[in-house]
């Protein structure tokens, strides 16, 4: 199924009520953050999406491991604790997925958590850090007074599972 199929589907709006970003490495071991930023369209003749991920974040590691699977995981308000706690822990410090009690499969490496309403089965095509020299306003720079500029990771969406 394509995403341009739900009718009704607001990306903008669902990311930025926030989402689960999950990495699963080639062995299976995986880790799940919060995101609410990131955007969904048509490039390169494919329906994608690009998500941000600062190279702090534990998830990084996930993302940047070689054949990495990731998913975009859109939850019911039930799950708002576990988007608040997915996106203040670390997987460094606490198996987060165990916490919050989230059950999931594996297809095909990507990770399915039972409880998600729309999962997006994510293929990395192209991935790049913002740069300060490539910004033509300077107001968003504000958000990295750190130098941790996010890594932009543009997917295509091969798979779009609805509860
Ligand atoms: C609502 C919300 C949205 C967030 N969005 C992003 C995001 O788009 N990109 C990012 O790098 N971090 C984002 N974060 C921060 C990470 O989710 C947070 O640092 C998390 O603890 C990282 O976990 P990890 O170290 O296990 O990867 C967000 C946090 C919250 C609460």
């Amino acid at each position: 199924m394509r995403l341009s199929e739900i009718s009704g589907f607001n990306f903008a709006d669902c990311i930025g009520n926030g989402a689960l970003l999950t990495a699963t490495k080639g062995d299976g071991t995986l880790n799940t953050m919060t995101v609410s930023w990131g955007q969904s369209g048509c490039l390169w003749n494919r329906e994608v999406c690009t998500v941000y991920v600062r190279p702090q974040r534990y998830t990084f590691e996930f993302c940047e491991s070689e054949n990495a699977t990731l998913t975009l995981s859109f939850f019911g308000n039930e799950r708002k604790d576990t988007l608040n706690f997915c996106g203040t822990k670390s997987g460094r410090d606490v198996d987060k997925i165990k916490a919050c009690d989230l059950k999931y499969t594996l297809k095909n490496g990507a990770c399915i958590f039972e409880d998600a309403k729309i999962t997006l089965v994510l293929k990395k095509l192209y991935d790049d850090n913002l740069r300060a020299e490539c910004f033509t306003d300077s107001a968003p720079l504000s958000n990295y007074k750190n130098g941790d500029f996010h890594r932009a990771y543009t997917c295509e969406i091969i798979d779009v599972i609805i509860k």
